[in-house]
């Protein structure tokens, strides 16, 4: 049968398709596709690999509803109107658990760069702002015994969670829709909302984006946030306001932040963000390992070999299609 793969996948994933006698077609240019040039290419498809985060909605599922399923190569899936997928009988899968490792590391490597102005210290390497040595210069604060309070206690959250209080034995809290499976384990407290801002020294957002969620962060949240706290965000931009947290940083109220995603995304080189102290930007590099990657792209083929097969597929979203 015929795949259509939006993206150039690791071989671990194609090798799969492959050795199963499917037949591929790779979009491989460097630049996504147009929601028509998508729907075009899946026209004589009979499943679709999706990467990265082309809009699938209710004019994709309509017209493409030949498709057998739909296998994300992400874990996040707020791209993605599962309604509509479910309407034309359409299985989507996700890769979920696969990549909390890595996105945990993510928010680690940005908690850790914040604290210690990592990013605007190196600037000052490569701009010759060197200087000399001066001891009340250039310095970050210590994490030690701090508070970590996680909006979103998921895997990622906890795999997070996990590393600041063996590393920094940080008291830890938590805010969730629901109470998270992983706080007894970790001894991490349940908060409100708002306490957990009042309370938190660092707030890391590991929760999915969804209509509660978008612009959880704006300048009421980050007003109420502790003098002198760190944001860190490796869920999605649109959870915060980015216009509000750069005042909040401008300000000085926040020390700093750490973001692995934005909105929109790719940020536009001469965001005022990218040149503040105190604040870290990556390009949305959560899950980019070799490892990880590989497990994205085996878990998003599977998921496609068994919708191919006219079986249900292990990460399915929307299980209510099999009726
Ligand atoms: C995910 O899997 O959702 C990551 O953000 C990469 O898209």
């Amino acid at each position: 049968m015929r795949i259509f793969i939006s993206r150039i996948i690791p071989e671990a994933g194609r090798r799969l398709l492959l050795q199963a006698g499917h037949t591929l077609t790779e979009h491989a240019e460097k630049r996504p596709l147009s929601h028509e040039e998508l729907i075009g290419a899946c026209t004589s498809q009979d499943a679709l690999l999706s990467v990265g985060h082309s809009r699938l909605d209710d004019d994709f599922f309509s017209r493409c509803r030949h498709l057998r399923g739909v296998a994300l190569m992400s874990a996040g899936y707020d791209q993605v109107d599962i309604a509509a997928a479910t309407h034309w009988k359409i299985p989507v899968s996700n890769t979920p658990g696969v990549l909390s490792a890595a996105t945990a590391d993510t928010a680690f490597l940005l908690l850790l760069a914040v604290s210690r102005n990592a990013f605007y210290n190196y600037r000052r390497i490569i701009t010759g702002n060197w200087g000399f040595f001066e001891p009340t210069a250039n310095l970050g604060i210590e994490l030690y015994g701090k508070t970590l309070g996680i909006v979103g206690l998921g895997k990622i959250g906890a795999d997070l969670a996990h590393k600041c209080k063996v590393v920094y034995n940080m008291r830890l809290v938590y805010h969730n829709r629901s109470a998270s499976r992983f706080a007894a384990a970790l001894g991490a407290e349940y908060l409100s909302f708002e306490e957990l801002l009042q309370t938190s020294d660092v707030v890391s957002v590991h929760t999915d984006l969804n209509p509660a969620t978008e612009g959880m962060f704006n300048a009421a949240a980050f007003a109420r946030m502790k003098p002198g706290s760190i944001f860190i965000n490796t869920a999605r931009g649109k959870i915060h306001d980015e216009q509000a947290l750069t005042q909040a940083l401008q300000s000085g109220h926040l020390w700093g932040c750490g973001l692995d995603v934005t909105h929109p995304e790719p940020m536009q080189p001469d965001n005022p963000l990218l040149t503040m102290p105190r604040v870290c930007i990556l390009p949305h590099i959560g899950s980019a390992t070799v490892e990880t990657r590989n497990r994205m792209a085996v878990m998003a083929a599977e998921n496609t070999l068994a919708a191919l097969r006219g079986e249900k597929m292990p990460q399915v979203l929307n299980p209510s299609v099999y009726g």
